[in-house]
């Protein structure tokens, strides 16, 4: 009998002890060490939206030739996330409103058949509610503030134009000259982050980590090419697609309407 108590006691312990564990574990699991800030390049996004999806359409800032925020992301080193620390915080527009002309240029929603706050609502409620753990994001209008603040302060677009790395559809960008050309600019190299779409590899995002002061550091734990930190295939071409539609593209549009015209008055 008191055997039995003892294992029954001993049991309760065990049980207690991993019911306590599971606790401070949700704790610990929403901690972050770092920051990526990830600025789009609008242009690789609106492929990705409308491919194979003849109904999708995409906004585009004013200034189409502009990288874009896409967010700011708390992040547990060697890990992703953690995301969506607090459930009950949810993205309310009112709290952006004095913002909301600067953030349509500056953190674009792409996609046009979603609603406007889309984007911002996404990014608040999976990483701002995490971001918000360190007093100068804790609030929505000091975390997307905070996304304006640093575009202005690292512009893709001030620093790849500088190297004179511009938008082509024909001429690819080397991944060690755009890391390069951002190293010797802010003094770290960024993230090239690259999307595969029918076999064509492109730019899609730059991204750059802060530590919990603010302070500009190299994103740590990512995966290294050849001393770039990247997930495109530096062996193949990368393209850095322009704002429009290609030129030559019309053009090739034009010569099939003449051959169709041809065939028709013959
Ligand atoms: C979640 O956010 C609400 C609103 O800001 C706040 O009152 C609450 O304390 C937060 N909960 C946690 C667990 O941080």
């Amino acid at each position: 009998m008191s055997k039995l108590i003892s294992v029954l006691v001993l049991y309760l312990c065990f049980d207690l002890a991993h019911q306590y564990r599971g606790q401070s574990r949700s704790i610990a699991d929403k901690e972050w060490d770092f920051l990526i800030f990830t600025q789009q390049w609008p242009s690789s996004m609106c492929k990705v939206w409308t491919h194979n999806k003849p109904k999708h359409h995409c906004v585009f800032p004013k200034k189409a030739d502009s990288w874009t925020v896409h967010g700011i992301w708390p992040t547990k080193k060697g890990t992703k996330g953690p995301f969506n620390c607090n459930t009950t915080w949810l993205f309310d527009p009112e709290q952006v409103r004095p913002i909301e002309s600067e953030l349509e240029q500056a953190w674009t929603n792409i996609e046009k058949e979603t609603s406007l706050y889309n984007l911002w609502a996404h990014e608040w409620n999976k990483h701002g509610t995490c971001a918000a753990m360190i007093e100068p994001l804790n609030s929505q209008l000091k975390y997307f503030s905070k996304g304006i603040d640093f575009l202005n302060q690292y512009h893709m677009n001030d620093i790849l134009t500088s190297a004179n790395i511009v938008p082509s559809d024909t001429n690819p960008v080397k991944a060690e000259e755009v890391s390069a050309t951002v190293a010797s600019k802010i003094g770290v190299r960024p993230f090239i982050a690259c999307e595969f779409e029918d076999g064509v590899q492109y730019l899609i995002e730059l991204r750059v980590c802060f530590d919990k002061q603010l302070n500009l550091k190299e994103c740590e734990g990512e995966h290294e090419v050849n001393g770039v930190l990247t997930n495109c295939n530096i062996a193949k071409n990368i393209i850095y697609p322009t704002a429009l539609p290609p030129a030559n593209l019309q053009i090739v549009q034009l010569h099939k309407f003449i051959n169709w015209l041809q065939w028709f008055t013959l």
